[in-house]
């Protein structure tokens, strides 16, 4: 008994004693592999003796300054650096503490952005997907959509939500032979009823995380979705809160596709865990806007540019950058992905494993043929996911993908450090969770 008012109430949760590399142990001594590096957080591992050096060396000369009054070595490093791996001109880091922080900051800065340049004042609005997830803050949730949503609807802005690029379940009964990437043309469709002269941004995931699994859009989405936004006069915000700083073996997913968003959130990743830590990358054109306009962004948190916080992320991406792990999460991306198509597909409740680099989903089905989800009432991604910690592997469940209320998926995101060795590790114990799980779930089937 404690007093912690836990996320669940009524779940019981393993207490954590320490983590080494990818691993993690309790306090029982049982070791885990951590194969979604806690929310696809920890991309370095744990314990990663640079990070926890860099650390310690900031702590002992100043953990917190003020944003409003000063600016400090780790900042102005970290952002230099951001600059350095972002592409076109998307060369200026406002900093946050999180990714709910940076997609929330990410809408306020795109309606002010609209000000600032032309006194748009109609422009407000953010476009997003149905299946993403984008936060848990109002503005965030509002942008989100999935069931995360629902408890808090008369709470939300009202915003218009487009269909996903959910290829297993395509929202437009397509398939990759008939796919006219329909999902990305809905944008259109939304500016055309909303009238875009309300709209200030579309935001979206590059590769789809929390709310569906890793689902990967058709090659050209991404291509359509930036000229319909110039077209309309809409800017592009890149939810890389989970994919950014080298998960899906870019160091920026949306890179793969040779597009160049306006502004991009990013978290998670670019402090690995080891420093609560967010920020919004904008573009060259838009810090220019507010720099000839009022000059200030109406908006700021207490903790936002720590200077505590930088060195690490300073430390996290040189690391990055350094061990080449975008190049690693690419490669041995590539080969748990087939090993884990190969060894897990042949199950009866397994629909799909998908995903790209270190971010992968598998999908869990009733009918493999119908493509039917299991009741939401059965809790499958939960309880496949306490078998498979009792497996020694940790992954991140996630239901409502197929239709808002039913589905089970589970995201795997190991650290970025995971050798192919572990890798091997890692197939063979999931292979025999789900054999385990098979035997409890044989009365559904
Ligand atoms: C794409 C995306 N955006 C935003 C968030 C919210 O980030 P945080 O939990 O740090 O507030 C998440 C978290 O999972 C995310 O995956």
């Amino acid at each position: 008994m404690d007093n912690v008012f836990y996320r669940n109430i009524k779940k019981e949760y393993t207490e954590v004693d320490r983590g080494e590399g990818i691993y993690l142990y309790d306090t029982d001594g049982n070791r885990y592999i951590d194969a979604c590096s806690g929310a696809a957080v920890s991309n370095l591992g744990h314990a990663h003796p640079k990070v926890l050096k860099a650390m310690a060396d900031q702590a002992e000369k100043v953990a917190f300054s003020h944003l409003s009054r000063w600016t400090s070595a780790p900042i102005k490093e970290l952002a230099n650096l951001v600059a350095g791996l972002t592409p076109g001109s998307l060369n200026k880091l406002y900093l946050v503490s999180g990714g709910s922080e940076a997609t929330e900051a990410a809408l306020k800065m795109a309606r002010q952005y609209f000000l600032e340049r032309d006194g748009k004042s109609g422009k407000y609005k953010v476009i997003s997907r149905w299946k993403s997830y984008h936060g848990n803050t109002i503005g965030a949730l509002s942008m989100t959509g999935d069931k995360r949503r629902k408890k808090y609807a008369p709470l939300l802005l009202d915003f218009p939500h487009i269909a996903p690029a959910y290829c297993y379940r395509c929202p437009f009964g397509r398939n990759p032979d008939t796919c006219g990437v329909d999902c990305a043309y809905d944008l259109e469709r939304a500016l055309k009823m909303e009238g875009s002269d309300t709209v200030a941004a579309f935001i979206a995931e590059p590769v789809g995380g929390a709310a569906c699994g890793a689902i990967v859009p058709h090659k050209d989405y991404f291509r359509i979705v930036r000229q319909i936004c110039d077209h309309y006069d809409i800017l592009v915000i890149d939810d890389e809160v989970m994919t950014g700083f080298g998960r899906t073996g870019a160091m920026f997913a949306m890179e793969d596709w040779d597009v160049v968003p306006d502004l991009i959130c990013a978290a998670k990743g670019m402090s690995a865990g080891y420093s609560p830590l967010g920020g919004v990358i904008a573009k060259d054109e838009i810090y220019n806007a507010f720099k000839q306009g009022s000059g200030a962004f109406v908006h700021g948190h207490t903790y936002g540019g720590n200077p505590l916080s930088a060195a690490v992320a300073v430390a996290v991406v040189r690391t990055l950058v350094e061990q080449n792990l975008a190049a690693n999460s690419r490669n041995v991306g590539e080969y748990l992905l087939t090993q884990l198509r190969e060894r897990l597909l042949p199950f009866w409740f397994v629909g799909d494993v998908r995903g790209k680099g270190l971010m992968q989903g598998v999908e869990l089905v009733k009918s493999k043929a119908t493509k039917e989800p299991f009741p939401v009432y059965l809790g499958i991604a939960e309880k496949i996911t306490v078998t498979l910690m009792k497996h020694g592997i940790i992954v991140y469940p996630g239901s409502g993908n197929a239709d808002g209320e039913n589905g089970d998926q589970f995201l795997l995101a190991p650290p970025l450090i995971i050798t192919k060795d572990q890798a091997d590790e890692l197939i063979e114990a999931m292979v025999s969770g789900f054999a385990d799980f098979e035997q409890q779930i044989g009365i559904y089937r």
